[in-house]
């Protein structure tokens, strides 16, 4: 019922204005998402409009000229770089009598190729699931048009009960998806907490998509992940361990490209591919140095982060694709002399030395006093927080937890933070203010501690 084809077909590609003119940059990031959906664009209509029509999005007379485009080109398919009400994607799909897609829609698509892993390969089924259940009405209608006969009252019956059936199978594939995921997700929840066990920091790169995390990814951990020339050639975080100079054991993990109007339901049904990144201790943002609009992209990746909870995390910016520039690779340093942008290039392995150097050194360091919370079963990592010398006082409540006052490298702090049942109560001499039961520094299993209380 849902399966489309996707290999080649023509599509028309439609952006309008709203209340400015169409910006081509803006164009040409369109095709390049039409593309990576494998879609093949043999025209383009633009147009211009001070807010959206509620019948067809654009005017009626815009309509008309896409559908007499639609029509001369061959077209298959009509993909609109807006997002569309259900009634605005049916009523263009009536008058043009083509398959209508839009931006959401044409995301999901794009997604649902690109997903690896199981849980984002079912995190993408779901989407679309819900995305397409707001509009099962079309399934009707089409069958309608298909077998040409018209909406008369006798028809009715039979099409709307195929609908409630549609339907009722969505809900229940929407209810078996939602359990397997919960489940993978405990699954991966497992490995964090086995991973934070021994606290080792972790980085991940995240970044506007095509920036080149992937081939940075694999530059740093020797490992062939899955590379592409085309947007969201990853969509699920690939873990890897690093060592960097010295010995210390680093996680890398890659995660999802990041894009301009990502709609919101697909930030939050990406939330747990993207927990790498909001739990990281340290963020590499890579960016496309040869990108016109890339100082656009670093706010819009920043924009992201800030909806999934990662904004507060330590950043490096880093300027991929210098050899597109022909600039040699260089670290930039603030007043304090803290290493803030690397430019390198992954393909051509410039600069790589250079950035595992302001990793090791980002990670390292800078020790802070906190106060912990330890909830009564944690005496072995007590023992071990005192015998690292850590430990500057400690108080005990009457239930048997203990709150330590600790000085500690910023990398383990966080790693502590993950650790079940602790909690950081306060951060001082700290740049980054840190509110007491602060939900940055809570992991989910940290927040289960107050049950353990
Ligand atoms: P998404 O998965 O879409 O988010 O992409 P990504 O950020 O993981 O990018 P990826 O590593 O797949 O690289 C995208 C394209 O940029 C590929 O064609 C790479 O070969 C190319 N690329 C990556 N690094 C460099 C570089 O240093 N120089 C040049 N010239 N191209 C690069």
């Amino acid at each position: 019922m849902f399966e489309r084809p996707r290999t080649g077909e023509r599509a028309v590609l439609v952006r309008l204005g709203i209340g400015a003119p169409v910006d081509p940059e803006d164009l040409e990031e369109f095709r390049q998402l039409a593309l990576s959906a494998g879609v093949q664009p043999v025209a383009t209509v633009t147009g211009r409009r001070d807010r959206p029509d509620p019948r067809y999005f654009m005017g009626s007379g815009k309509a008309e000229e896409l559908r007499a485009v639609a029509e001369s080109e061959g077209a298959e398919v009509i993909l609109v770089d807006h997002a569309l009400s259900p009634s605005q994607e049916r009523n263009l799909e009536k008058l043009i009598g083509r398959r209508v897609l839009d931006r959401n829609g044409l995301i999901l698509d794009i997604f649902a190729q690109r997903a690896r892993s199981a849980e984002g390969k079912l995190e993408v089924e779901l989407a679309q699931l819900k995305h397409i259940s707001s509009r099962l009405v079309r399934g009707w209608t089409h069958l309608e048009r298909q077998r040409g006969r018209g909406g008369g009252v006798g028809l009715r019956g039979p099409g709307e009960t195929q609908l409630e059936t549609d339907r009722r199978l969505v809900a229940k594939r929407i209810h078996v998806l939602e359990r397997r995921l919960d489940k993978l997700k405990q699954q991966r929840e497992t490995g964090r907490q086995m991973r934070a066990e021994i606290p080792v920091p972790s980085v991940a790169l995240v970044g506007y998509t095509n920036a080149g995390k992937s081939t940075l990814f694999r530059a740093l951990t020797g490992t062939e992940a899955y590379v592409a020339d085309q947007l969201f050639a990853t969509l699920d975080p690939t873990v890897r361990r690093m060592m960097l100079p010295g010995g210390a054991g680093v996680v890398v993990a890659d995660t999802v490209g990041f894009i301009r109007e990502l709609p919101h339901e697909l930030v939050a049904a990406f939330q747990s591919t993207l927990t790498e990144a909001r739990e990281a201790t340290l963020l590499l943002h890579v960016v496309d140095a040869s990108d016109p609009r890339r100082e656009e992209r670093v706010e819009q990746v920043n924009k992201v982060l800030a909806e999934i909870g990662a904004d507060r995390i330590p950043q490096v910016l880093v300027y991929n694709k210098i050899d597109r520039l022909g600039v040699p690779p260089r670290v930039e340093r603030d007043a304090e002399g803290r290493a803030h942008t690397v430019w390198i290039s992954a393909e051509k392995r410039l600069g790589l030395d250079a950035l595992v150097g302001v990793i090791a050194e980002r990670l390292s360091r800078s020790v802070r006093r906190a106060v912990l919370g330890l909830p009564a079963s944690a005496g072995a990592l007590r023992a071990k927080l005192y015998s690292s010398g850590a430990v500057r006082a400690e108080r005990s409540h009457g239930d048997g937890s203990l709150e330590l006052d600790v000085e500690l490298p910023d990398d383990e702090l966080m790693a502590l933070a993950r650790s079940a049942g602790v909690r950081i109560l306060q951060l001082r001499e700290s740049d980054m203010p840190c509110v007491p039961r602060n939900g940055y520094l809570q992991s989910p299993t940290s927040l289960g501690a107050s049950k353990l209380r």
